[in-house]
């Protein structure tokens, strides 16, 4: 037997630090679960038939470049099918431009906070990263300093997560054309925003625009994403893309969801009103709260002595989670200590963390 089987192991992935992803329980049925920004509607009716059609060939591999998906996709954004790649999540797709534009010598550039897999993937190429502070607490992008950060791939998360901040297409278009290197614009949330950047594709050709079904189209679990581009970089990323990275389950209820555009724009609807809602509960309590352009909300929480802060957000926190009630707390930036991220979800759930929430502002100290 071999003793210490890590000796095997390159320095580099010893010394880096694994993604932590939000709580998944085993049964969210027992609780109410607003902590990693899924859809509280389940997918579209169609996506179970979908599923089940394709049980009887799980013998054969899936379709290895999901092409159905890839022309659904591109009919319906007025593109070609050449410029859409499909994920296994829009994960899959963050590691392939990981993969495709960053080495030892070519960093990889962030704002700071954003989706902490970023730094993840790249260290996986031993590539360093660039973190851009924001310009002000209120999440003010800082479009110089990314332009100037001298990177080879940005990721810029827009709507910004966790703060739910729009981006206006007038600044990702002037980063887009100063910049010297590749722009990932992650629009995980975009279907909850008045804007994208898709129109800028045709006047950038370093943009790579990035989209999940997981959070509008009820899709986490089935893990599927897309990217659009260029026909240029779309065949770079597909040469560095597992074969098979899509299964034929997730192909199948995907293309049923993106289908039913009725269900989509009706459970869209409920969490806009939804959001809307939770704007108006938290700023009536006089917290600092983010307009959000996506399907949560980040909020300063003033405990019953009228403070804010560390201690106020913890405390919160905590008492959600005594009550089932999870949401997210990101303890390590001085410009989300002091808030709470909460995904949105059905009117029934936000009346009962609205019930919660005012419990708490009576009783904790
Ligand atoms: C900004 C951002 N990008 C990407 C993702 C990942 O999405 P997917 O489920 O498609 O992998 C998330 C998930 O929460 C996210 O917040």
């Amino acid at each position: 037997m071999i003793k210490d089987v890590t000796r095997f192991v390159p320095p580099y992935i010893l010394s880096r630090c694994a993604y932590s992803p939000g709580y998944q329980p085993a049964n969210h049925k027992d609780l109410i679960k607003l902590n990693t920004n899924e859809n509280p509607f389940p997918p579209s009716p169609t996506v179970s038939d979908a599923v089940q059609n394709e049980i009887s060939n799980l013998h054969l591999y899936p379709e290895p470049y999901s092409q159905k998906l890839r022309d659904l996709i591109a009919s319906k954004h007025s593109l070609s099918e050449e410029q859409v790649i499909i994920g296994n999540g829009s994960d899959d797709l963050l590691n392939l431009c990981v993969r495709a534009f960053a080495d030892t010598n070519r960093m990889v550039g962030m704002l700071e906070p954003s989706y902490s897999l970023y730094p993840t993937l790249t260290s996986l190429q031993r590539s360093k990263v660039s973190k851009v502070e924001f310009l002000n607490d209120e999440f003010k992008l800082p479009v110089e300093e990314i332009t100037k950060s001298g990177v080879n791939l940005f990721f810029l998360t827009n709507p910004h997560a966790p703060s739910g901040r729009y981006f206006d297409q007038e600044s990702v278009f002037s980063i887009a054309s100063e910049i010297n290197a590749i722009l990932v614009v992650d629009e995980a949330y975009a279907d909850f925003s008045i804007e994208n950047s898709i129109p800028l594709l045709d006047k950038a050709n370093n943009l790579v625009i990035t989209r999940t079904l997981s959070k509008s189209y009820s899709l986490a679990g089935s893990r599927v994403g897309f990217a659009i581009s260029s026909p240029e970089i779309i065949s770079i990323l597909d040469s560095v893309r597992e074969v098979y990275n899509l299964d034929r389950m997730s192909q199948a209820a995907a293309f049923a969801a993106l289908s039913d555009v009725h269900y989509f724009e009706d459970c869209r609807r409920k969490i806009l009103e939804e959001r809307e809602k939770a704007y108006t509960f938290f700023t009536q309590l006089g917290w600092r709260t983010i307009e959000s352009h996506a399907n949560f909300i980040l909020t300063e929480p003033i405990n019953a002595t009228g403070q804010v802060g560390k201690k106020s957000a913890s405390s919160l926190f905590n008492y959600l989670e005594k009550n089932n009630i999870h949401v997210r707390y990101f303890h390590n930036h001085r410009l989300t200590e002091s808030k709470i991220r909460i995904s949105i979800g059905t009117e029934r759930q936000m009346n009962a963390l609205y019930q919660t929430i005012n419990k708490w502002c009576n009783e904790e100290s």
